[in-house]
């Protein structure tokens, strides 16, 4: 994807290390990030510099090829990179499918490269699979981050988007602002402004009302782990929109490549939710109006807050899941329709 008119990508390997665009800066300032250690990466990805469920899965493969170059213990880093953040499964995805070449570097260096490839496979697939589900026009609501900086070059819930508006489909996006981190209003906003796509920024609080009054004609969110029945987790705040959605009929799905998909967890309540600091709550960062960053307190000190990052949507409230194999029910049934049909593609996972 562009930015400023040039290809990027959020994330890529070079000798010195993993290169990142510091996803804590944007939009202020597009930075890049360099991370030399696995520490580094861990703290990438722990402080959200990195973030995303398939790029974090794509960055982590990456820091364990790191750790084989440098001759670092690779059981201690797998296992120091896998506690980053709990609730993504791609994050053991690309740390499994580098640790299944160990030890030799090289060839843990070309798994994560694999891994990275295929993720934008899955992320370019879903794009023409969720396409067939937009028409001229279409009003599209979604949440968080589920664009090309959350999943090399495409997305996952926005590559349909991309997709459409390169098809000359003119989409429309409602983009909920995602707090406490606002990636919808940070990431989101600005992906889609760099694309020149249509979209508005609205509070997360507005989503039920503009389902209500028909302003939407679909709802698209990613997945940062997807159980055996097809209950999903993703960013806090999506099973509200699922609740509303099913309440007027709107249409709610849910794109995620298959490595989002844990077989291993069969329903939605074994899926751990991470909780992070009531800091991201009980502040805000922010540019002034001289162009500086600065955080700013929001309640009153000592407020005490609870901070799930992420919630599940029942899969009865998901109206499919677009994989980069089709379109499928989000039921165990049409897991494993998905999964057949992954084995019996050349590319499958
Ligand atoms: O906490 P984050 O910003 O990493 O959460 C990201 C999301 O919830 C995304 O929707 C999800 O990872 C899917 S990304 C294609």
């Amino acid at each position: 994807m562009r930015v400023g008119g040039r290809d990027t990508h959020a994330a890529w390997w070079s000798d010195d290390g993993v290169h990142y665009l510091d996803q804590r800066t944007i939009p202020a300032t597009v930075t890049v990030g360099v991370a030399r250690t696995v520490e580094d990466v861990a703290q990438a990805i722990e402080d959200m510099a990195v973030r995303g469920a398939p790029l974090i899965g794509v960055v982590a493969a990456y820091g364990l090829a790191l750790a084989a170059r440098r001759g670092d213990d690779l059981e201690v880093a797998f296992q120091r990179l896998l506690r980053t953040r709990p609730t993504a499964i791609n994050l053991l995805r690309g740390l499994e499918a580098v640790r299944a070449v160990a030890p030799d570097p090289a060839r843990m260096l070309e798994a994560a490269r694999a891994h990275d490839r295929a993720e934008v496979a899955a992320a370019e697939a879903i794009g023409e699979h969720g396409l067939a589900l937009l028409r001229c026009g279409s009003r599209v609501m979604t949440h968080c981050n589920a664009g090309w900086l959350a999943v090399q070059d495409w997305g996952t819930a926005l590559a349909p988007i991309y997709r459409a508006a390169r098809a000359g489909l003119a989409p429309f996006v409602y983009v909920s602002e995602t707090r406490p981190r606002l990636q919808g209003a940070r990431l989101t906003a600005w992906e889609l402004g760099q694309e020149g796509i249509d979209h508005a920024l609205i509070a997360d609080g507005a989503a039920a009302h503009l389902l209500q009054r028909g302003q939407v004609d679909l709802v698209i969110t990613g997945a940062d782990r997807i159980a055996r029945n097809g209950d999903a987790a993703n960013k806090v705040g999506t099973y509200a929109k699922a609740l509303a959605a099913k309440a007027h009929g709107i249409p709610f799905y849910i794109a995620a490549p298959l490595t989002t998909v844990d077989r291993a967890t069969p329903t939605g309540a074994d899926i751990p939710i991470e909780e992070r600091s009531p800091d991201e709550l009980l502040s805000a960062e922010g540019l002034d109006e001289a162009g500086e960053v600065r955080r700013v307190r929001l309640a009153p000190a000592g407020t005490p807050a609870l901070n799930p990052a992420f919630d599940v949507t029942p899969h009865a409230l998901i109206t499919a899941l677009i994989t980069e194999v089709g379109v499928v029910p989000a039921t165990g049934e049409g897991i494993a329709e998905a999964f057949q049909r992954a084995a019996g593609s050349p590319e499958a996972i």
